[in-house]
């Protein structure tokens, strides 16, 4: 036991150290770290140190700093993200979309019209595949029109799992069994896991993207989803990202942010209150029109 405490007490980093590494993470990544993951972040980047061979914190900061190996620090953005996530989660925003946005999406797309969709920050992909599903739900053939969801994340580990699209079968509970066997195939894959059908993936780019940089597409999006990432962020930088988001709604257009999640009074102003956690851009907010950019 006390060789466990003494252990786990030395692989504990130093405060300056820990201040070196919220440093890197937050140029890298816009992510604040609170002192009181310093437990976490001693844990996720001992693996690193031990797979790299590096002896010290410091020496494994200074390797990022100087940029020698770039694989690096996505392992380092990725080893800090905090990735949690799971199909349905806040169900109430898919329960609003399928009511109130999707029947004038799907007429709109029906003649003609470009619909995009964004979920930002989509980790291993479960928020993406929901979005297709409820979109499949009230369009079987929008992959035929123009109807194409953005997903995008700093974490490429988390990206290339959304993109794999295999789950296990246990995450699905959360569906009722017709939704489970319409989108999901359970038979050619391995033992316990369900593999997202291609019908969903089809209407998905997944793309890796940090939210805090800018943005190499102009489009709007009538639908953007931010749920539990701006909590990652300080006052200052989630104010920068909401005022960001909002300039790419359509008018009329949804924002979804996370149950613990807040809009700025000046993003407020431009937007009205449409369920919990769900903002619709005032039509009066907006001067550009719709179908005027293309997020793929
Ligand atoms: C807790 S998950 C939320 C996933 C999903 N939106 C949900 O609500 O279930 C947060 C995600 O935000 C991503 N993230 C953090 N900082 C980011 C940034 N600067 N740009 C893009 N994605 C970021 C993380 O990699 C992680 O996958």
């Amino acid at each position: 036991m006390t060789e466990i405490l003494q252990d786990d007490a030395s692989s504990l980093i130093s405060p300056q150290d820990f201040a070196t590494v919220a440093t890197l993470l937050k140029q890298m990544a816009g992510i604040h770290l609170n002192p009181n993951k310093r437990a976490m972040v001693s844990g996720r980047l001992n693996k690193r140190l031990k797979a790299l061979g590096h002896g010290t914190i410091k020496s494994y900061c200074a390797a990022l700093e100087t940029d020698a190996n770039p694989h690096e620090r996505d392992a380092f953005v990725s080893a800090l993200t905090t990735n949690m996530t799971r199909f349905n989660r806040e169900a109430h925003h898919f329960a609003h979309l399928t009511q109130n946005i999707l029947p004038e999406l799907v007429k709109s797309a029906r003649a003609g019209g470009r619909v995009r969709v964004w979920s930002t920050g989509c980790s291993t992909g479960e928020e993406a595949y929901d979005l297709a599903i409820r979109v499949l739900e009230a369009c079987p053939d929008a992959a035929k029109l123009d109807f194409r969801i953005l997903a995008t994340d700093i974490d490429k580990t988390a990206l290339a799992t959304a993109e794999a699209g295999l789950y296990p079968v246990s995450s699905l509970s959360q569906f009722p069994g017709e939704r489970v066997d319409q989108f999901f195939d359970q038979k050619n894959t391995p033992n316990g896991m369900a593999q997202v059908r291609q019908t969903a993936k089809d209407l998905i780019a997944f793309r890796w993207l940090n939210l805090n940089s800018n943005w190499p597409f102009h489009g709007k999006f009538d639908v953007i989803m931010c749920r539990n990432v701006a909590i990652y962020f300080d006052t200052e930088t989630q104010g920068r990202l909401w005022s960001r988001l909002t300039d790419r709604l359509q008018p009329e257009g949804v924002l979804y942010v996370g149950h613990s999640e807040a809009l700025p009074e000046e993003v407020m102003a431009r937007v009205r209150i449409d369920g919990a956690g769900t903002f619709r851009l005032s039509s009066g907010s907006s001067e550009t029109h719709r179908n005027n950019g293309d997020p793929r």
